[in-house]
């Protein structure tokens, strides 16, 4: 399922033009506008015909655009309104013919005037395939450029017999129209605006759009929903401690919309070369990219869930972590020993806090080369991993993709090897490139685009379990990250390392901190797959993991692309332990929800500077609700394990993590869910707060000092979490009590949420009895689900090796429905059900046997303690079963085929009989 063989299969060869080895000249466009062409224009409706720096009037005329200085009346913005840009009707291309094809329609364009860009593309097909009802697929197939290869993304050349969408080709005007069938909605209009060029080295279109409701376009610091104000969106990817306006580590170029009327659509610039996204207010975009071809998708919604799953439909779907990646990782950079490693492990510990996985940074390698240990400051990691392992715990170590080439020949065989395969990034002379990463003299790079990459990563990894028994991988620095600016020689003068447009990439050129661009790989030149290096790096490392352990991968990496949560998380990298920053996490982790990463978080409490007990005590809050809750920490600076603050913040952590841990099986859940159908797990329009799935809203303490918080909550009956009493029916702002130790919580009815008597780890409290939180709506509904699997074993879902329950609460009735059982591994015991929203409660009833319960008239929450099995369905659940009659194998039914499970679905229901919901 993860061989890189279906990648290298699908790939396109590399056919940048070839590179001039004197660099480029740029050409004028010739003709300047008349005069009539440059007036009446709006502010918003000039399309920016200079991006460079060095635009003047004469310079600006000689591209054929107007110069104006602008109307500056509007808000201060973050680009400059363009001076210059392009009259009504630039031109530039002409349709040749437009004709109806078998999966659609089929266009030819001709350009006309030269653009001023070098190597203009004369003639460009457009191809518009109705692929399914929902995706429609734009892209150019007449040249052979290059296309990025996704594997197994799926190839369509059928039409499909009833789209939900219209394109539209107008043979007077360039460009085209998409829209949505059932609103007329304009979605997507190129028409005669902004220039459109088609270079070998700059591909440049405008859109109007039909919002100002963006989200997306990242791996970037921003707002969630974006700032339309003149805004530029660079995707490159660069080792850089994120902030705003520069490109970060990652490349989504996929954007969601939402519409006035409260529709929604997704766009993929389907392009791995460098990128400017521009926004402005008209609303409208341009795209700016220096290769590959124009390959555009849309999806088309009409819910934000929608076009995620349809996204992911198309790129893959999120992987399923294993269930103890779901429990708090503790790790830092600077644990110079194991007696250190082991020292923050154990304060931990003692503060009675949830902990499953440790990690060690660059410091337990022997002088920070990977794949070995350093066997005097860590003299015992072996042991320590197998310890972590038989108290039910994990361990990750981190891998750089950077290999020194500067050992003694001989000594250090993943350079030997990787020269003898022939793995590693080549120069342009054919030589392994040799940058410099923390080695002191040279590092080489393995080419993961490479097949006999596989065989070779492989074989280091391996090495490297046969030393100690790791669990997972931390892949870091792999944009891929370089201390120089190319090679230890330079780069040489050519149009790809010095291309005629370079995007507002950091370090204003593409070698910046990165290699040369004609640095050669197997599927091309580094110019081309730069922004895929660490996504190579990730399915390698995850299809080598699962072959050497035979579980379930769980691997993290900085550096993402396109289709990148199918194989692992991503963790946002080198924030600062400071308030603002702790607030950006949360819109970096709903961005990367919507390209499909599931497992996502933050480091908690901040990378670099020093934490504070006041910040790391709320982050840790924050952090129990990423998807992925680790705290990780710079060297140098003081300690921010929880644990080391003192009472107050272990205690504070403590209660959030032991809630985390307690809400692991909804989590879990929602990660299945997100991995079977598309969904995402966390949503929400703002950034100060998200959801869980659809029930549970995590509103933290953002600033310091405060103990109350103000949120939105939309129309829904709300509960606090913690009590179960009715805070909210929502449609207004509302004021929520935190004091310090207190994360809000609430849980939105309509909702059913399973949860699980938490323990110090996952491998603990799996074995613990089930809850449900049955929160009512306003009808007195609610419904929920839970997946089960063995939380470690390879396809497990695939091959229906889970469990899935499904929950349902109406007219006072509760019915637990096993819609699959395939794993009977361990039974599953339920415990406790809370039933939220009960005004009175006279009797309660399990499978008609009365039961006792207590009933909390000031909060209105009625609790049944119960004990029976969730798995299986017999008899004996008519009486609610003893104390130990759950305990492992006694009364589970093995056999679990879907015609037993239907028979005794009635039998298996619950009645809670409670007066007036
Ligand atoms: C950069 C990573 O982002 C950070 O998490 C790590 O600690 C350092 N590299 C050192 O390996």
């Amino acid at each position: 399922m993860f061989r890189l063989v279906s990648l290298v299969v699908v790939c396109l060869a590399a056919a940048v033009a070839a590179a001039s080895p004197h660099g480029w000249e740029r050409q004028e466009a010739a003709g300047e506008p008349r005069a009539d062409q440059c007036t009446g224009f709006d502010n918003s409706l000039r399309f920016d015909c200079y991006p460079e720096d060095d635009a003047s009037e004469d310079k600006c005329k000689n591209r054929g655009c107007c110069w104006r200085p602008p109307d500056t009346s509007l808000d201060r913005v973050a680009l400059n309104i363009p001076y210059c840009f392009y009259p009504q009707n630039y031109g530039g291309y002409k349709f040749l013919n437009i004709s109806d094809s078998a999966f659609g329609k089929t266009a030819y364009l001709q350009r006309g005037t030269k653009s001023y860009i070098p190597n203009d593309i004369n003639i460009i097909r457009i191809d518009a395939k109705f692929e399914t009802q929902n995706r429609l697929h734009i892209y150019d197939p007449s040249n052979e450029r290059w296309i990025p290869p996704l594997p197994e993304m799926p190839q369509v050349d059928t039409k499909a017999s009833d789209p939900s969408y219209d394109f539209v080709l107008e043979e007077s005007k360039i460009g085209f129209k998409v829209l949505r069938k059932d609103d007329s909605e304009v979605l997507f209009n190129t028409q005669d605006i902004g220039g459109l060029i088609y270079a070998d080295q700059f591909i440049q279109m405008s859109t109007l759009l039909p919002t100002n409701y963006i989200y997306g376009l990242g791996e970037h610091r921003t707002t969630f929903p974006l700032s339309t104000k003149w805004q530029r969106f660079t995707t490159w990817n660069r080792d850089i401690a994120p902030s705003e306006y520069t490109n970060l580590y990652g490349t989504h170029p996929f954007y969601l919309a939402m519409e006035t009327s409260g529709k929604s659509h997704g766009v993929l610039m389907f392009n791995s070369n460098a990128m400017d996204v521009l926004l402005q207010p008209t609303p409208a975009l341009t795209y700016r990219t220096v290769g590959g071809i124009i390959d555009l998708y849309f999806f088309f919604g009409p819910t934000p869930a929608d076009v995620v799953k349809q996204y992911t439909d198309l790129i893959g779907r999120p992987f399923l972590p294993p269930y103890w990646g779901l429990g708090f990782h503790l790790c830092r950079y600077g644990y110079k020993t194991l007696t250190e490693t082991k020292a923050a492990m154990t304060r931990t510990q003692q503060a009675g806090i949830p902990l499953d996985t440790m990690w060690n940074d660059l410091d337990y390698m022997k002088d920070q080369n990977d794949f070995t240990y350093d066997t005097s400051n860590f003299a015992g990691l072996p042991d320590f991993v197998d310890q972590l392992h038989q108290n039910g715990m994990h361990y990750i170590p981190l891998i750089d993709p950077g290999i020194s080439a500067s050992e003694a020949s001989g000594t250090y065989p993943p350079y030997d090897r990787g020269v003898e395969l022939g793995v590693f990034v080549k120069d342009s002379a054919g030589k392994p490139f040799l940058g410099k990463v923390w080695n002191p003299q040279s590092t080489a790079f393995p080419d993961f685009t490479n097949p006999k990459a596989l065989d070779y990563w492989k074989e280091m990894l391996t090495t490297m379990y046969k030393l100690f028994k790791f669990d997972g991988a931390w892949i870091d620095m792999n944009e891929p990250a370089n201390f120089l600016d190319g090679s230890t020689t330079g780069c040489d003068k050519n149009t790809l390392n010095s291309p005629p447009y370079t995007p507002a990439v950091a370090g204003g050129a593409l070698i910046s901190r990165t290699l040369c661009m004609d640095a050669q790989q197997y599927m091309g030149k580094h110019y081309n797959v730069h922004n895929m290096y660490g996504f190579t790096e990730t399915i390698v490392t995850t299809t080598v993991l699962a072959e050497i352990r035979q579980k379930r991968p769980f691997v993290i990496s900085r550096s993402t692309f396109i289709g990148h949560g199918r194989y692992s998380g991503h963790w946002s990298g080198d924030i600062s332990s400071s308030w603002s920053d702790m607030g950006w996490t949360i819109s970096e982790l709903l961005s990367m929800s919507i390209y499909g990463v599931s497992l996502m978080g933050a480091d908690i409490c901040g990378f670099n500077g020093g934490s504070t007990a006041n910040l790391c005590q709320r982050w840790m809050e924050l952090g129990a609700f990423y998807p992925f809750s680790r705290n990780h920490n710079t060297k140098d600076v003081n300690a921010q394990d929880p644990a080391s603050f003192g009472t107050e913040v272990a205690e504070s952590s403590r209660k959030a993590l032991e809630t985390r841990y307690t809400l692991l099986p909804y989590l879990y859940t929602l990660l299945w869910r997100a991995h079977a159908e598309g969904t995402t797990v966390q949503t929400y329009a703002i950034d100060t707060a998200f959801l869980w799935g659809s029930g549970l809203f995590i509103v933290p303490v953002l600033t310091e000092g405060t103990t109350d918080v103000t949120v939105y909550l939309p129309k829904a009956h709300w509960y606090n979490f913690y009590n179960g009493a009715l805070l909210s029916t929502g449609g207004a702002n509302t004021t929520l009590s935190a004091p310090l130790d207190t994360i809000p919580l609430l849980v939105r009815g309509g909702n059913i949420l399973p949860m699980q008597t938490p323990s110090t780890t996952t491998t603990a409290s799996r074995k613990n009895k089930f809850g449900l939180m049955v929160a009512s709506d306003e009808s007195g509904s609610a419904s929920g689900s839970l997946y089960w699997d063995d939380g470690d074993s390879l396809g497990t879902y695939e091959q229906r090796i889970c469990n899935l329950i499904t929950f349902e609460l109406q007219s006072s009735q509760l019915t637990g429905t096993p819609t699959h059982i395939g794993y009977t591994g361990e039974s599953m015991v339920l415990g406790n059900i809370t039933v939220l929203g009960v005004s009175s409660a006279s009797s309660v009833t399990v499978n008609g046997a009365s039961t006792s319960f207590t009933f909390d008239s000031s909060n209105k929450v009625s609790t049944l303690h119960i004990t029976m099995l969730l798995t299986c369905v017999n008899s004996s659940m008519l009486t609610p079963p003893q104390e130990n009659n759950g305990k492992r194998g006694e009364t589970v039914i093995q056999k679990t085929d879907f015609e037993s499970i239907e028979r005794h679905h009635s039998q298996a229901s619950l009645a809670l009989k409670c007066t007036s919901f």
